[in-house]
């Protein structure tokens, strides 16, 4: 124990030593006379005997108000004892608005407990009132370099806004009226983004020394209670991380659906809140890179999926832009949209707007709001410097999507590929009008005969049949419901096989929908057997082969 005890006593020394270098390292005597030391590793709570560190568990009274009991059972010979500790806050409860309930067990699953470099599992929780619960360490020799750390049950799912102000507010901790958040002021956030929140806790602590906040409220939202909590560049510590270190440091969490964000706020977005109110999400305030005079945001029209209020890409400049600066930041900036950004656009200005051909689709620009297109390619394009979100300084467009053949306003407003062989579709699974060789049904495009299905679900000129073609067994698959047989030879059941091995003489104009339907139908029953026709179904990865590609 001896030897356990200087094994801490080492580590904390060594934790000071990194602490140093790390710039921040923070004693707190509380009033009860409880020391709170913001370590990397922690909050550590220095009390008597027992000093532990908390992870996840809050700052200050949070950690002040925790209390921890040694319980020795009375006529207990054995030096052991049981360590409990109550009044911890369950960070679990209410996230993402999910509306579960921890019950005990389920709080055991997102508890962890060490002493010093081991993980030790003999606890139990309880739940208590109001949101917090306990945690009992049960046999213990000693509370030397006890952790207790919380983890969490899902990634946050963070709604983003835009804050428009060039002014940085003193305090970035605070709550800011909607209004001064973009889109449109309307609360409507630009996207939802997923932060890990417990590789991005431990990359804030131990990057930046930033803890999360509980600010101590328990909010009821939507039927669901959750804490509300802030996580910011000024928490607890002096030393703070700046704007940029903290936003990368939470940029390095996010999963790739940051890459959305990313396309959205491009280099001018200067993320610097991430905070849990009364909203259904936590949510994520950016405030725009100092010196943007001029905002562009881009509306999409006529993606289903989206809501009309999304931007779906923003162009950001110091100056008015002229009409090639336009085309020029309109393509570095929407990715989105833009499926091949090496391809040379056809771009012009006709009475909707300004417009860009590529090969596959064409984009039509129009003026949505507070901004104005130019009617030649000569003007500005033109809109107004902003200063705050109601100064209206921001230029909107719609953009609308005309998709070429065999491709559909997709994903992301993005122009995406119909299903193979399709010429025209709503959406990925289903076509509306095959190409001319292959023929509809049920919304698939299957092959007319004369064509066959290669490996990749593309209808190919079938080949020609060989001597071999009387040695071929008939494939049961095939066989038409309906039609008359079983008494007749190989010659008769190459006739009846015809869609799947048609002779020479058949040629496309000899297509015949009630047998193709008919094969279909069988295909289809077989389909609900599970017994997956191997020739007929076009295959996942033949999709990719289209020549509409994904960014
Ligand atoms: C855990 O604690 C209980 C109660 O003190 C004890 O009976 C049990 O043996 C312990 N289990 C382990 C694996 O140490
Ligand atoms: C925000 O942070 C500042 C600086 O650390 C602090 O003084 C202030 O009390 C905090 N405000 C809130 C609402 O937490
Ligand atoms: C914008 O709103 C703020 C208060 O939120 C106000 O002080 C300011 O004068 C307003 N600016 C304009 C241009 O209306
Ligand atoms: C079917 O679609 C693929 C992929 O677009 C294409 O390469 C092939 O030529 C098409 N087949 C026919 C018969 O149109
Ligand atoms: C795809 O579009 C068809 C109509 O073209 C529709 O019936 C089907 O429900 C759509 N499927 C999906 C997944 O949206
Ligand atoms: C369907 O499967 C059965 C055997 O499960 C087979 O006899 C029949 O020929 C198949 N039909 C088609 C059209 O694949
Ligand atoms: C299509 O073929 C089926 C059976 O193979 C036949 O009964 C039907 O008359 C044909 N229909 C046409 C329009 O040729």
């Amino acid at each position: 124990m001896v030897k356990n005890f200087l094994k801490f006593f080492t580590l904390l020394t060594l934790y000071n030593a990194c602490l140093v270098s790390a710039h921040f390292s923070l004693f707190k005597i509380m009033n009860n006379g409880i020391e709170l030391e913001y370590t990397k590793n922690g909050v550590l709570r220095k009390k008597d005997e027992c000093n532990i560190n908390f992870v996840n568990f809050g700052i200050d009274d949070d950690i002040d108000k925790i209390s921890v009991n040694k319980e020795k059972p009375i006529f207990s010979i054995s030096s052991s004892f049981n360590l409990k500790i109550s009044n911890l806050k369950n960070g679990n409860e209410g996230l993402n608005s999910e509306n579960y309930k921890f019950n005990n067990n389920e709080i055991n699953n997102y508890v962890r407990v060490y002493q010093n470099d081991n993980e030790i599992s003999n606890f139990s929780t309880s739940e208590e009132e109001a949101g917090y619960f306990s945690l009992t360490i049960k046999d213990l020799k000693s509370c030397d370099g006890i952790t207790i750390k919380q983890t969490f049950k899902s990634e946050l799912a963070i709604a983003t806004y835009l804050l428009y102000s060039n002014v940085k507010p003193d305090d970035i901790n605070k709550t800011f009226d909607v209004s001064h958040f973009g889109p449109s002021s309307n609360n409507t956030p630009y996207a939802i983004v997923h932060w890990d929140m417990n590789s991005g806790l431990d990359n804030l602590r131990e990057k930046c020394g930033i803890y999360i906040d509980y600010t101590n409220i328990r909010d009821k939202t939507n039927g669901v209670y959750h804490w509300r909590w802030y996580l910011s560049t000024n928490n607890i510590n002096g030393e703070n991380c700046d704007n940029k270190e903290f936003y990368d440091i939470v940029k390095n969490s996010f999963n790739e659906d940051y890459d959305q964000m990313k396309e959205l706020f491009g280099d001018f977005y200067e993320g610097y809140v991430l905070k849990r109110e009364d909203a259904q999400y936590a949510h994520i305030d950016g405030i725009l890179a100092e010196k943007q005079k001029y905002i562009i945001e881009i509306y999409q029209n006529q993606c289903n999926n989206q809501d009309q209020n999304q931007v779906i890409c923003i162009l950001s400049s110091n100056k008015k832009l002229n009409f090639e600066e336009f085309q020029k930041e309109f393509v570095e900036n929407c990715e989105s949209v833009i499926i091949d950004n090496k391809e040379n656009a056809k771009w012009g200005i006709d009475a909707n707007g300004v417009f860009a051909e590529f090969s596959q689709f064409k984009i039509n620009i129009e003026n949505k709001n507070y901004g104005k297109l130019p009617n030649s390619i000569t003007e500005e394009i033109t809109y107004k410097e902003f200063i705050e979100a109601n100064s209206s300084g921001i230029a909107r467009f719609n953009i609308n999507m005309d998709c070429g053949e065999g491709s559909f306003v997709g994903d992301k407003c993005r122009c995406s590929a119909c299903p193979l062989n399709c010429s025209k579709c709503n959406n990925g699974s289903s076509c509306e009008k095959c190409n001319e060789i292959s023929t509809l049904v049920e919304g698939r495009c299957y092959c007319n005969s004369g064509y066959t299905e290669n490996n990749d679900g593309i209808c190919v000129v079938k080949p020609e049949p060989t001597v071999t073609i009387t040695e071929v067994q008939p494939e049961p698959t095939v066989t038409v419901a309906g039609v008359d047989d079983n008494d007749d030879d190989d010659v008769d059941n190459e006739n009846n096989n015809e869609v799947e091995t048609p002779t020479p003489t058949q040629a496309i104009e000899e297509f015949n929908q009630t047998t193709i339907s008919k094969t279909v139908n069988a295909i289809k029953q077989n389909d609900s057997n599970n017994k997956k026709p191997s020739s007929r179904k076009p295959k996942g990865k033949a999709i990719r082969k289209c020549r509409v590609k994904y960014h």
